[in-house]
């Protein structure tokens, strides 16, 4: 996990995108660069949450190109029912630890509800903490029309932003956990934030359950790629909360997760052994234990 700085980096050269991103090679960070080469390529790539170096780090080995420090870390790493109290110091503190542990991959930091709607004064405030002190690459914020103008500093202040529309789940108590877009009036609000967010300078977009239909044209409508989650298969990248498709959340998940691992089960089964061992004297044998 020790940080280094590629030498093509020291010189100063301004780096070209990524051959691929998956497949180009290791010697510096995916950038928004490297993101917007792949939209024009046609090359689809993936994004997982992160809350911790470790974490992190698998994932740096798995080539996952991007990764976003959530404020999912509400509900799936910091004990809170929802994303609406995490704090600025939390999101800073757990922002700072993936990068420590990550050499390769964008990393992308929410900003947590109440560190933008006063104002882009405010938003840009946070921003340039996550950027300064945390190290991420770009910060994501909810909302279309009512963000704009935070999009709009940030991206002039050079933090590149990532928009995210549909299910929003910083306004959870306003609109539920449902699928948004649903109808041609929602539909059209929709594609509008959108194309403003892309207008203001965005990066790239989040789609939180949208109907893969409208995805799709929204998709199509951009220039800057769509990261969709429950929004279906045309989308230019997909992200998934790694704790929900790793198999360690418990509870009832939303039908757009895919679980890939089972991790809840394996780790449950791997601590009962060991208290079972510890309990009945078989751990530690002499193979774990140091003698004078
Ligand atoms: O906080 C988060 O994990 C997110 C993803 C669901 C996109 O915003």
């Amino acid at each position: 996990m020790t940080q280094h700085t590629p030498a093509r980096a020291r010189s100063g050269q301004d780096p070209k995108p990524n051959a691929t991103l998956y497949g180009g090679a290791r010697t510096r960070r995916v950038t928004v660069r490297d993101v917007a080469a792949a939209k024009e390529r046609g090359e689809k790539w993936a994004m997982l949450t992160a809350y911790d170096a470790m974490t992190a780090s698998v994932f740096d080995d798995a080539g996952i190109p991007v990764l976003l420090v959530g404020d999912s870390m509400g509900n799936c790493h910091l004990g809170y029912e929802t994303t609406v109290p995490v704090t600025m110091d939390e999101i800073a503190m757990l922002s700072a630890a993936v990068v420590r542990g990550n050499q390769r991959s964008l990393i992308i930091a929410d900003l947590p509800f109440g560190a933008y709607q006063e104002g882009p004064t405010q938003a840009l405030r946070n921003a340039t903490r996550l950027v300064k002190e945390s190290g991420v690459g770009a910060v994501k914020l909810e909302g279309g029309e009512r963000s704009l103008a935070q999009t709009e500093l940030l991206v002039a202040s050079g933090i590149p932003v990532m928009a995210h529309l549909g299910l929003t789940p910083q306004s959870v108590h306003a609109m539920g956990y449902r699928v948004q877009g649903r109808g041609e009036e929602d539909a059209q609000l929709l594609l509008r934030d959108a194309k403003a967010a892309q207008e203001a300078g965005a990066f790239a977009l989040v789609l939180e359950m949208v109907p893969e239909q409208l995805a799709a044209e929204v998709t199509r409508s951009l220039q800057i790629p769509t990261v969709g989650i429950g929004a279906g298969a045309e989308c230019d990248a997909q992200v998934l909360v790694w704790t929900d498709m790793m198999g360690l959340t418990s509870g009832r998940l939303p039908r757009f997760v895919k679980q890939y691992a089972q991790l809840r089960e394996t780790m449950t089964s791997a601590a009962r052994e060991f208290a079972d061992e510890v309990k009945g004297s078989a751990f530690p044998t002499s193979e774990h234990t140091f003698s004078s």
